[in-house]
Parts: structure tokens; C-alpha cells; sequence
């Protein structure tokens, strides 16, 4: 493999779109508000006039990632894949929405790597898993309470807690606005 080097720059890119390229990485349990709060925060993105993208768990594993299920090792190539698609989608100069569980710091610490430190917000999307049962909003948490769905993330699969996060979004405390507000603001 020969990798090629173009003429144009990540600075160039984003100088036309008139922004920097990053990535707002949303983590946390199903049923957590990830999805909610990125959704809302593209919508208002666009709106002024930014280029985002966004992706999204249930989305990118209905398409690019449909060969994956939920053991560690297909989280692990789900997250590696959606990692390196952020990456490319950041040095397009693109405001990149990442809204997966990642439930290992392994492989959200991959990601940053890969985007480059600089560029990377993690966002820890924070709520009990009490209260993302009660919301169930897709049912899940009762099939898997049921053991109709195996390795559950909350429930029979782990979820790590960010280490280090740039933003903790306590959705059991704060408003969807609030939020969105915040998860904004890390955009300089
Ligand atoms: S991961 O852990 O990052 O690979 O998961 P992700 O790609 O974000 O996919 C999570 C969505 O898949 C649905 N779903 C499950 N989630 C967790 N555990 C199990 N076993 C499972 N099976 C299906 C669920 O709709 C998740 O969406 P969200 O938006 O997080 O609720």
C-alpha cells in the first residue's frame, strides 16, 4: 500500500468552509439522550450556516456496519470503523457528530488518537440507568430484562464511564436545551 499525498490541506479546507474541522464525540447508555442532544445541536449548526455531519449508532449499523453485532469484539470494529470515518469526515473540515455508546475508554481513546487531541471533545451523556429504563423509549431495556437481548449495555454489558471527558451532560439533571448549549460552547 502507497499512500498519496494531495495538494490541498486541512487548512485550506476548513478556510473555505470557514471553520475547523472537529469532532464532538457523544458517549453513554442507550436511552442516555446521545442521539436527542446531537440531533438538536446539528439542526442549529446548520441553521448558522455551519457544514456538520452526524453519525449515528442505529443509523451507521443499519448501513456501513451491518455485518456487526454486540459482542466486545464487534463493538470494538464498530467503534474502530466509526472512528476512522470521524477522522476522515473532521479533515473534510466538517463539524462531526458522533453519537455511539462506546463503552470502552480503550476505544474512545483510539478515536482521539486518531483525530488528533486537539480536535476531539469527548462528551460523557450522563443518566442512571434507573432512569434510561424507565425512558426505554425503543423497549430495549425490558427485552434485555427479559434476556430477549443478550449482552445489553447497563444491563449484561459494561459500560466505562468516560475518564477524562471534556464535558459531562448530566441528562438527569439538566434540559435538553442546557445541553446543547454547553455541548456547543466546546466548539472554539
Ligand atoms: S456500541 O456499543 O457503541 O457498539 O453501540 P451502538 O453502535 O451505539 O449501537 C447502540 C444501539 O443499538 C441498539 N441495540 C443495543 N444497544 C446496546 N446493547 C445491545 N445489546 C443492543 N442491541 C441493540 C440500541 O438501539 C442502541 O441505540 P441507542 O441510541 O444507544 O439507544
Amino acid at each position: 500500500i502507497y499512500e498519496t499525498e494531495g495538494k490541498v490541506s486541512f487548512q485550506q479546507r476548513c478556510d473555505n468552509l470557514n471553520q475547523t474541522g472537529q469532532v464532538l464525540w457523544f458517549t453513554g447508555l442507550s436511552a442516555s439522550g446521545k442521539s436527542t442532544i446531537a440531533i438538536e445541536l446539528e439542526k442549529r449548526l446548520v441553521d448558522s450556516g455551519k457544514a456538520v455531519y452526524r453519525l449515528d449508532g442505529d443509523n451507521i449499523r443499519s448501513g456501513l456496519n451491518k455485518d456487526l453485532g454486540f459482542t466486545p469484539e464487534d463493538r470494538d470494529e464498530n467503534i474502530r470503523r466509526v472512528a476512522e470515518l470521524a477522522a476522515l469526515f473532521k479533515d473534510a473540515g466538517l463539524i462531526t457528530l458522533v453519537s455511539f455508546i462506546s463503552p470502552y475508554q480503550e476505544k474512545r481513546d483510539f478515536a482521539r488518537e486518531l483525530v488528533g487531541d486537539k480536535y476531539f471533545h469527548e462528551i460523557y451523556v450522563k443518566a442512571r440507568v434507573e432512569t434510561c429504563e424507565e425512558r426505554d423509549p425503543k423497549g430495549l431495556y425490558e427485552q434485555a430484562r427479559k434476556g430477549e437481548i443478550e449482552n445489553f449495555t447497563g444491563i449484561s454489558a459494561p459500560y466505562e464511564e468516560p475518564e477524562d471527558p471534556e464535558l459531562v451532560l448530566d441528562t438527569d439533571k439538566f434540559k435538553l436545551e442546557e445541553c446543547v448549549k454547553k455541548a456547543r460552547a466546546l466548539l472554539a
